[in-house]
C-alpha cells in the first residue's frame, strides 16, 4: 500500500458552483450550463462511482474559473439522476463527504482536482447537547413564523440522524444562507463552532422575518402618512408651476400616464394603476420606492390584459402543419385536431392541460411549437426543472427586495398575447422546499376553475389564464405529484426504432440540416446505409437529438470542403465516416449466448429508453437470508422478496428438492440505480432456475410485475423494453396477458421479427423461458 492510499487522496473530476454549494449529506438539484462543468459531469458519468467535486467559485462572475478561483474546501458528491436538455445538463446531487483540495490540474475540457477527506471533529457531550436542542427549537419556530407549506420535522429528524453535522447541514439548507456564510459554515471543522455559527445565522434569519411580519402590520399606519407627504408634494407642485420652476418627476409621471390613457385596460386594473400613479407623481425619483413603482406600471402596461391572437382552425390546414413538422406520432396528432374541432365548435371550451410524456428528444418540445403554428398561437416555454421556490412561479411580494414578476406573467409578457401555448417543461423535476410548494403553485395555474385569475404576488392584479393552452412535458411519470396528475391528461412518445429514426431523418432532419449548412440538394445526399449506420454506431439514445447533432456535423464537414472549393464533394461513403465524425462510438449490444442455472434476462425501462438487464441467483450455503445487491429500489427489492416466496411455495410443482433459503441476488451494471415492479417475472425465473437446476433460453427476455399468489401484472414501456431486447438481438420476449393492446404501438419491423409469449401466470413465465420446463410445468 502507498501512501496515496493511506491519507485516500483521490483525483475527482470539478463542478464550479456560482453562488451556492452543497453540504455533505445534502441532495439538490443542479444546472450546468458551461462547457466545462458539462465535461466534468460527463467524466464523472463515465466513471464507475459517480463522483465529483462539487465546490464554489469564490467570485461567481468568473466564467472560466481555474484552481485559484475556487475554495479549497468543497463537497465530494455523487451523480444520483440525470437529465440532459438542449444546452444544459441537470443533475441530482448527494453530498459525501466534506473534502479539502490539495492540487488541481486542467484535462480534457474540465478541471480535476486532488481532494482529501476532511471530517468534521466531533465533540459530543453536553454542551453540543444543548446545542442542538436550542438549534432545534428555533427551527419549529422559523418554520412556524415563515408559514411554510412543506414542514419539516425537525425533533424527528434530530432523533434519526446519525451524524449530528447532518442536521446542522440541513437546517443550513433549510433556511437557506447565502454562500458566503454557507461556505464559512463549510469550513468550520469542529462541530461546536459550527453549531455556533448556525445558531447564530438561524437567528438573525428569525429576527428578520419577525421584523417582516411586524412591518407588513404597520402598513396601514404607513398609509396616513403617504397620503399627507402626497397632499403637500401637490401644493408645493402647484407653488412650482406658478414659479415656473421645472419638475422632472412630474415630466416623466405625466409621459407614463399618458401612455396608460391610450393603452386598453380591464376597468380593476386601470383603477389600480390610477392610485400607483399618483403615488408616482407623490414620490421624489431619488427614492427607491420610486423605481419600484415605475417598474410595476411598466409591467401593467406590457402585459397583454385581453389582447390575443386569432386561432386558425381550419383542420385541413393544421393537420398539413403537424404532419409538415413531425413523423408519425398519429395519436397525439388525432388528438390535437380533435381539439381543435371542439374549440371550432364551442369557443368558450376550456382547453385541456396535456401533458407529454416520453424519453429526451422524441419530440415533445417541438410538437409544442409545431401546434402552436397550426393554431396561430404564440408559443413560449420555460422550465420547471429544479425549481422549489414557490416565488418562481408566483412572484414575490413586493415590499421584498428585488421583488419580480413569476416566471408565468414573465411569459405572457414576453408573447404579448394572453392566449398563447405555454409549454411547462420537466413537470416531472419540480423541487420542494420550506419556501413553499411549486406544485401546489402550479395546481392552481393549471385549474381552470380559479385560472381566470390568478394572481401574481408582484403584480397583485388578477390575470385572466383560462385562454391559455398549457402543455407540460416529462421524461417520466413516477415523479410527477399526484394531484397534478389528476388534472392533466398523459399523452405519451415512446423512443423510435432504427427504422423510424431512418424514416425521421430522411424526411425531416437531413433537409434541415442541409438548409442550415448552406449546402443544396445535389451536395449533400446521404444513402440510407450511412444514416443506418450513423444511428447505430453514433448515437444511443431513444430519440433523434444526437442523430440530428450528427448529420449537422455531417452537413458541416461538407460545406466547409465546398466552401474550399475543392471541386466537386466526394459523396459520403462507409469508410468516410470515421474521418467526418471520428471513430465509432458504439458497439452493438449482445446479448448474453449462454445463460447459467439461475440467470435470466429482463428488460427495464428508463427515462432515456430501454434497456437489457440480467437477474443473477446464486445459493449461499450459509444462513437463510436473501440478499440483494446492484443499486436496486425499494419496490424492485420487495419483488425480489415475492419473487422467492412464490418460488418457495411451490416446490412441489417445481420438482424443486430441499430448497435452502439462503440466496444473493445481484442485478450489475450496478452503478445505474434500477427500481420498479416489473422485474417480479425475471427475478422469479431466475430463482426459480437456480432451484430447478434448469437454464433459462438465451434468446428470452421477460417484464412483468408478479404477485405473491403468481400473477403476473402489466408494466409500462413496452415498445422500448422490446426495442432494447431486439437492439440487443434477443428474438422472443414474455409480456404480461394485460400488455397486449401495447403492441398495437409497435413498428412493424418489430413485430414481425419478435416472438411475444403473452402470460397470465408466473408457471406460464417459466415454462416459455425454461430449456426444459419442469415436467408438472408442461403438463399443466
Ligand atoms: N417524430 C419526429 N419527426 C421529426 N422530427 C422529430 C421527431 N421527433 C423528434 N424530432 C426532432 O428531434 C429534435 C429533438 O426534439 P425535442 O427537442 O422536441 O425533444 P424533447 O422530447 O422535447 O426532449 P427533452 O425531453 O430532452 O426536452 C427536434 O429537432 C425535433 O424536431
Ligand atoms: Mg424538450
Amino acid at each position: 500500500m502507498n501512501t496515496q492510499d493511506t491519507i485516500q487522496v483521490r483525483e475527482l473530476p470539478v463542478f464550479p458552483l456560482r453562488n451556492t454549494l452543497l453540504f455533505p449529506f445534502m441532495v439538490g438539484p443542479f444546472s450546468a450550463g458551461r462547457r466545462a462543468s458539462i465535461a466534468a459531469i460527463e467524466a464523472a458519468l463515465a466513471s464507475e462511482d459517480k463522483l465529483l467535486l462539487v465546490v464554489a467559485q469564490r467570485d461567481a462572475g468568473v466564467e472560466e474559473p481555474r484552481g485559484d478561483d475556487l475554495f479549497t474546501l468543497g463537497t465530494k458528491a455523487v451523480i444520483k439522476r440525470m437529465a440532459r436538455s438542449e444546452e444544459t445538463i441537470e443533475v441530482i446531487l448527494q453530498g459525501v463527504e466534506r473534502v479539502r483540495i490539495t492540487e488541481v490540474t486542467q484535462t480534457r475540457g474540465h478541471l480535476r482536482a486532488h481532494v482529501e477527506p476532511a471530517p468534521v471533529v466531533l465533540e459530543p457531550g453536553a454542551e453540543a447537547e444543548a446545542l442542538q436542542r436550542e438549534v432545534v427549537s428555533l427551527a419549529g419556530r422559523f418554520q412556524a413564523l415563515a408559514q411554510t407549506v412543506t414542514r419539516i420535522d425537525v425533533d424527528e429528524l434530530a432523533r434519526q440522524v446519525q451524524d449530528p453535522m447532518q442536521l446542522v447541514y440541513l437546517l443550513a439548507s433549510v433556511i437557506g444562507l447565502d454562500l458566503e456564510k454557507a461556505q464559512r459554515l463549510l469550513e468550520t471543522s469542529e462541530q461546536i463552532p459550527a453549531m455556533k455559527l448556525l445558531h447564530e445565522h438561524m437567528r438573525r434569519e428569525y429576527q428578520i422575518l419577525e421584523l417582516r411580519k411586524e412591518i407588513a402590520g404597520q402598513a396601514e399606519t404607513a398609509m396616513g402618512r403617504e397620503q399627507r407627504e402626497y397632499l403637500l408634494r401637490q401644493q408645493l407642485r402647484a407653488i412650482k408651476e406658478e414659479l415656473g420652476e421645472q419638475d422632472p418627476e412630474g415630466a416623466e409621471a405625466t409621459g407614463v400616464r399618458r401612455r396608460f390613457e391610450e393603452a386598453e385596460l380591464p376597468a380593476e386594473v386601470r383603477r389600480e394603476a390610477e392610485r400607483e400613479l399618483s403615488r408616482l407623481e407623490s414620490i421624489p425619483a431619488a427614492s427607491p420606492e420610486h423605481q419600484v413603482i415605475r417598474t410595476r406600471l411598466d409591467l401593467i402596461l406590457e402585459l397583454p390584459w385581453g389582447r390575443h391572437t386569432d386561432d386558425n382552425l381550419d383542420l385541413g390546414r393544421a393537420r398539413r402543419i403537424l404532419d409538415e413538422d413531425h413523423y408519425d406520432l398519429t395519436e397525439i396528432k388525432e388528438r390535437i385536431l380533435e381539439q381543435l374541432a371542439v374549440l371550432k365548435l364551442n369557443p368558450e371550451a376550456k382547453a385541456p392541460i396535456l401533458c407529454f410524456v416520453g424519453p429526451p428528444g422524441v419530440g415533445k418540445t417541438s410538437l409544442g411549437q409545431s401546434i402552436a403554428r397550426a393554431l396561430g398561437r404564440k408559443f413560449e416555454r420555460f422550465s420547471l426543472g429544479g425549481m422549489h421556490d414557490e416565488a418562481e412561479l408566483r412572484g414575490h411580494r413586493r415590499t421584498y427586495v428585488g421583488a419580480m414578476p413569476g416566471r408565468i406573467i414573465q411569459a405572457l409578457r414576453r408573447v404579448e398575447s394572453s392566449n398563447p401555448l405555454l409549454m411547462l417543461d420537466e413537470v416531472d423535476k419540480l423541487g420542494r422546499d420550506f419556501r413553499g410548494d411549486p406544485a401546489s403553485a402550479l395546481l392552481e395555474i393549471l385549474d381552470p376553475a380559479q385560472n381566470y385569475q390568478f394572481r401574481d404576488n408582484y403584480l397583485d392584479l388578477p390575470f385572466d389564464l383560462s385562454k391559455v393552452f398549457f402543455i407540460t412535458t416529462a421524461n417520466a411519470m413516477d415523479t410527477i405529484p399526484g394531484p397534478l396528475l389528476d388534472r392533466m391528461e398523459i399523452l405519451r412518445l415512446s423512443g423510435y426504432s432504427d427504422e423510424e429514426k431512418l424514416e425521421i431523418a430522411k424526411r425531416y432532419l437531413l433537409e434541415r440540416q442541409r438548409t442550415q449548412a448552406g449546402l443544396s440538394e445535389a451536395q449533400f445526399t446521404i444513402p440510407d446505409e450511412i444514416i443506418a449506420k450513423v444511428i447505430r454506431r453514433y448515437t444511443r439514445e431513444a430519440g433523434v437529438r444526437e442523430l440530428e447533432r450528427m448529420l449537422g456535423r455531417l452537413a458541416r464537414k461538407l460545406a466547409l470542403q465546398v466552401a474550399e472549393g475543392q471541386g466537386d464533394v466526394p459523396s459520403i461513403t462507409p469508410d468516410r465516416l470515421p474521418d467526418l465524425l471520428g471513430s465509432e462510438r458504439f458497439q452493438p449490444e449482445e446479448a448474453r449466448k449462454e445463460l447459467p442455472p439461475g440467470v435470466a434476462t429482463g428488460l427495464a425501462w428508463t427515462a432515456t429508453g430501454g434497456d437489457v438487464l440480467y437477474v443473477e441467483a446464486i445459493q449461499r450455503p450459509d444462513g437463510d437470508k436473501l440478499t440483494l445487491t446492484g443499486q436496486l429500489g425499494e419496490v424492485m427489492r420487495e419483488s425480489a422478496q415475492a419473487a422467492q416466496s412464490y418460488i418457495l411455495s411451490q416446490t412441489q410443482r417445481l420438482g424443486i428438492e430441499s430448497p435452502k433459503p439462503g440466496l444473493h441476488i445481484h442485478v450489475p451494471a450496478g452503478a445505474i440505480p434500477k427500481d420498479g415492479p416489473s422485474a417480479g417475472a425475471t427475478m422469479a425465473t431466475a430463482v426459480a432456475s437456480l432451484y430447478t437446476r434448469r437454464a433459462v433460453r438465451s434468446d428470452t427476455a421477460m417484464t412483468g410485475e408478479i404477485t405473491l399468489t403468481g400473477l403476473v401484472l402489466p408494466v409500462g414501456g413496452i415498445k422500448e423494453k422490446l426495442l432494447a431486447a431486439r437492439r440487443a438481438g434477443l428474438k422472443r420476449v414474455i409480456l404480461p396477458k394485460q400488455n397486449e393492446k401495447d403492441l398495437r404501438d409497435l413498428p412493424e419491423p418489430v413485430r414481425r421479427e419478435m416472438e411475444v409469449v403473452l402470460v397470465d401466470r408466473v408457471e406460464d413465465v417459466l415454462r416459455a423461458a425454461m430449456r426444459e420446463p419442469p415436467a408438472a410445468l408442461a403438463a399443466a
